[in-house]
């Protein structure tokens, strides 16, 4: 289907050397994403066509014909979905993802039960596995895997696309697709995302999600950034490095209320302690890093307050009914998002287009 592969035409180790800028264009193939594994990989053109399509299909799944519709689109096909570490979310979500465009997902959780744990390395697994599948979507807790799957398999005679479902403590591209579709929907009578003021509240270290957006909001013109946290478990100082270079006004707090009133959206996110290497941050007091139900009062009547989920104490439950709590919605809108990823990536979505326009003339 793809005439040019060009994971294909460079080492793994001259790979290894471009920045996550650079390798972008590695990840496209016929000048379409195709493997999806950074945030950084996207451009301005890519995010609004994601957004499109996704809001098109939201559409189209409002009636039985249309769901019908989606489900034949790319019924041919079947997904494996390899979530070696903890998730539900994002594994439901992919896995009604692929339902609803009529994907078959098959899944592989534990490691014990593959062989592995006969000695086989992780690389020869997933190669094998790929040999059943028509993608691989991937979860996996050391950084930088799935990047390394997708040049073993641009390499081998039955190249698949990889899609990154989180890795390690430093990449969540298809979250970062979820967290600005929720925000672009939420902005659409306000002038989109470009000028508005966004605050990461938690875990900024090690909470890959904020790394990943933080990236993908620079794309958007007069975004201010506030990355709000205990000074032990603030943003990388490799983000500071990207922020810097673009230009983008941002700030580094300590104190979580001064900021409530300023902000137009409001990303909180869970202390990540599975990463602690001897409790560290399960003995540190994070509560004032919480949004509770007082908080409601100092913050603006249009913004609003996302979460990637799972959450613990860091969102009161009494917030949950409050206009402004979207992440409920958030949720929802990655399923869309990332049925809207998968035709991307198997070239299907100019179909979306079509149904769409009959639709709505
Ligand atoms: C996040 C993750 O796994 O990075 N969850 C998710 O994908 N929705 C955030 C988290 O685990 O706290």
């Amino acid at each position: 289907m793809y005439r040019d592969n060009p994971l294909k035409k460079i080492s793994w180790r001259g790979f290894q050397k471009l920045t996550p800028k650079e390798k972008g264009p590695y990840f496209l193939r016929d000048r379409r994403p195709y493997h999806v594994l950074t945030a950084q990989q996207f451009d301005r053109s890519m995010l609004e066509r994601i957004c499109d399509l996704t809001t098109k299909i939201r559409m189209i799944g409002k009636t039985k014909g249309g769901i019908h519709f989606l489900q034949d689109l790319l019924s041919e096909k079947r997904a494996m979905l390899y979530f070696v570490q903890p998730s539900t979310r994002t594994f439901l979500s992919f896995y009604a993802a692929c339902q609803m465009v009529g994907i078959e997902p098959a899944e592989v959780r534990d490691t014990t039960t593959s062989s592995e744990v006969k000695g086989e390395s992780p690389e020869d697994t997933v190669r094998t596995f790929s040999s059943y599948f028509d993608m691989i979507i991937m979860r996996h807790p050391v950084g930088g895997f799935a990047e390394r799957i997708a040049w073993l398999l641009s390499n081998s005679n039955r190249p698949v696309p990889v899609l990154n479902a989180g890795s390690g403590k430093d990449q969540h591209p298809t979250q970062a697709l979820l967290d600005i579709y929720t925000l672009q929907r939420s902005f659409e009578n306000r002038g989109g995302i470009e000028g508005k003021k966004i605050a990461f509240v938690g875990d900024l270290a090690r909470g890959r999600t904020v790394r990943s957006l933080a990236t993908v909001l620079l794309l958007y013109p007069g975004v201010k950034q506030y990355f709000v946290g205990p000074k032990e478990l603030q943003i990388g100082e490799d983000i500071v490095g990207v922020l810097e270079k673009a230009g983008t006004e941002f700030e580094i707090c300590e104190d979580f209320e001064p900021v409530i009133p300023e902000i137009d959206a409001i990303y909180m996110t869970r202390i990540q302690d599975e990463w602690d290497t001897s409790h560290e941050s399960r003995l540190m007091d994070t509560s004032r890093y919480h949004f509770t139900a007082r908080h409601l009062k100092m913050l603006k009547a249009d913004a609003v307050i996302l979460h990637p989920l799972p959450r613990r104490k860091e969102i009161a439950v009494e917030v949950d009914s409050d206009p402004r709590a979207v992440y409920w919605r958030q949720v929802r809108n990655g399923m869309w998002v990332r049925a809207a990823l998968m035709l991307t990536v198997f070239d299907r979505d100019g179909e979306i287009d079509r149904y769409h326009e009959d639709l709505v003339s």
